[in-house]
């Protein structure tokens, strides 16, 4: 039997994906992103997951699209399967996704990191969107997750010239949410996750959705966006209960409802 293009498990409603090519340093070929996208649906299908642990190797998160498989395509080939375009399915998770990222990040690995809403990274981690040595552009969001995150300035850098970005440089740039010793980073993503699944599975999803609207709304609509869905929160039960914990000053228990 072929080997298992990724690995999951769940742990204290954590749902761990961990890419599994490494011969290929997880290089993103078409079973790989199929299999990563079904997995997080079928997470996000189980009421007991909470958030999700995207992780790789330690010497790679992953190293890009499969530059093997894409190197013979043709133009038709690409615009008529919309190669790339089942990452889609990863970005309507709702659940949290955590990128957990040790190792090369290049090309599609930075923009799969990127897909995730937080990635905590060690200073060894090397990001990078290298796409133009190989007479190309990123294709699954470099060009426009990238800019958003680190601004047009560092985006431009890393794009025109191909060059990788350490850990610390990402953190500073904005692009690394937790910087963390390099043997650090899956448990400390994994201990984001447990803290997150200690929320409200609803109010976590909406939380989400609430800080993505800033990047596709202007500010006036977001911010009526925010405070009518504020506003939702009060017909649930664990609004009751988050805030009768607090006046009793005990730990809450949600119900997700
Ligand atoms: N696609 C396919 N195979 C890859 C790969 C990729 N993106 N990256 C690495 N591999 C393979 C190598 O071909 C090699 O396989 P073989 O042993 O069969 O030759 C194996 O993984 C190990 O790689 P290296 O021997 O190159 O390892 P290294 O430690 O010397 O170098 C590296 C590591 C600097 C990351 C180097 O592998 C590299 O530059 N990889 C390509 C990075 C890249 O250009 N990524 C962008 C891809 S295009 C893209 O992602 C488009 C998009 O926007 C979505």
């Amino acid at each position: 039997m072929s080997q298992q293009v990724i690995l999951t498990e769940t742990v204290d409603r954590v749902g761990v994906i961990r890419l599994n090519r490494p011969d290929a340093l997880n290089a993103l070929n078409a079973d790989l992103m199929y299999a990563v996208v079904e997995a997080a649906e079928a997470f996000q299908d189980d009421p007991n997951v909470m958030a999700i642990v995207l992780t790789g190797s330690e010497k790679a998160f992953a190293a890009g699209a499969d530059i093997k498989e894409m190197s013979e395509k043709s133009y038709i080939d690409m615009q008529q399967s919309d190669w790339f375009s089942h990452w889609n399915r990863l970005s309507d998770i709702r659940l949290p996704i955590i990128a957990a990222v040790n190792g090369y990040a290049l090309g599609g690995g930075c923009e799969l990191a990127m897909i995730a809403d937080m990635i905590i990274a060690g200073p060894k981690t090397k990001f990078g969107q290298p796409e133009i040595n190989l007479g190309v552009i990123p294709g699954m969001g470099g060009s426009q997750r990238l800019t958003r995150a680190i601004g047009k300035a560092k985006a431009m850098d890393l794009v025109l010239t191909g060059r990788m970005i350490g850990g610390e440089e990402a953190e500073r740039a904005g692009l690394v949410a937790r910087l963390v010793a390099d043997d650090e980073v899956f448990d400390t993503a994994m201990e984001v996750g447990k803290t997150i699944a200690a929320k409200s599975r609803p109010v976590v999803m909406i939380a989400k959705e609430a800080v993505d609207a800033a990047f596709e709304t202007t500010l006036e609509q977001g911010l009526l966006f925010e405070r009518r869905t504020f506003h939702a929160l009060f017909a649930l039960e664990d609004q009751k209960e988050g805030m009768d914990a607090f006046a009793n000053k005990r730990e809450a228990q949600f119900k997700d409802r």
